[in-house]
């Protein structure tokens, strides 16, 4: 079993965390530095995709080189917020097949409602990466993966920027068999539901709705 919980401390990574948890960074550049960390989050979390030598030729001589094996990955957005961590991902995985999931919390009881629910049909042949920017109570997160759990992935990891100690507690209650890779663990989820420093609200950050 994978360790359950990576942290990617990757100095670009943080530093590029501090810029976008600073209030008065304008959207655009929110975006610009989302799309960029999601790159690097992709390249930690596809480190063990396996491999297999393949026979090719280079202008010079024939030889065998590695590639990646199998039908590998599906990339799944939990919408809204998701969509900046896909994007950045494609830059970098451009032949993922991509799914999503609408859920959307409910303010007051902080539990999430499907909405939205659309992923390729070879789902069950392939590798899967759930993003989402944060895991916060870990409400969304759980009912998502109960949910593609039903689409039988060969297997699911879970990516996010940020998480709160008690979103990934629960989340491992409910999903031990899922490993989470976030860059950064806050301190405490506020009153709300956000976590605390945080970032705000990821979508409205993103989007700049308020
Ligand atoms: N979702 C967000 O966008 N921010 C939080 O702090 C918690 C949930």
């Amino acid at each position: 079993m994978d360790k359950l919980v990576t942290r990617i401390d990757h100095p670009l990574v943080q530093h590029k965390l501090t810029l976008m948890r600073q209030k008065e960074t304008s959207t655009a550049k929110f975006r610009q530095l989302l799309e960029e960390i999601s790159l690097l989050l992709a390249y930690e979390v596809t480190r063990e995709l396996p491999m297999a030598m393949v026979p090719i030729e280079t202008p010079f001589a024939a030889t065998t080189s590695p590639m990646l094996a199998g039908k590998k990955l599906v990339l799944i957005s939990i919408m809204r917020a998701g969509q900046g961590i896909l994007d950045g991902m494609l830059k970098l995985i451009p032949s993922a097949r991509v799914g999503h999931i609408g859920l959307y919390r409910d303010p007051r009881m902080l539990m999430p409602v499907e909405y939205y629910f659309r992923v390729p049909d070879d789902v069950s042949e392939r590798d899967m990466l759930i993003v989402d920017p944060m895991m916060a109570t870990g409400n969304t997160a759980i009912a998502a993966v109960h949910r593609l759990k039903e689409t039988r992935p060969q297997s699911i990891k879970f990516v996010c920027l940020l998480a709160a100690p008690e979103g990934i507690k629960a989340f491992h209650e409910e999903h031990p068999d899922v490993p989470v890779f976030t860059a950064a663990i806050d301190d405490k989820l506020d009153e709300h539901g956000y976590i605390l420093p945080g970032l705000g609200d990821a979508g409205d950050r993103m989007f700049g709705t308020q």
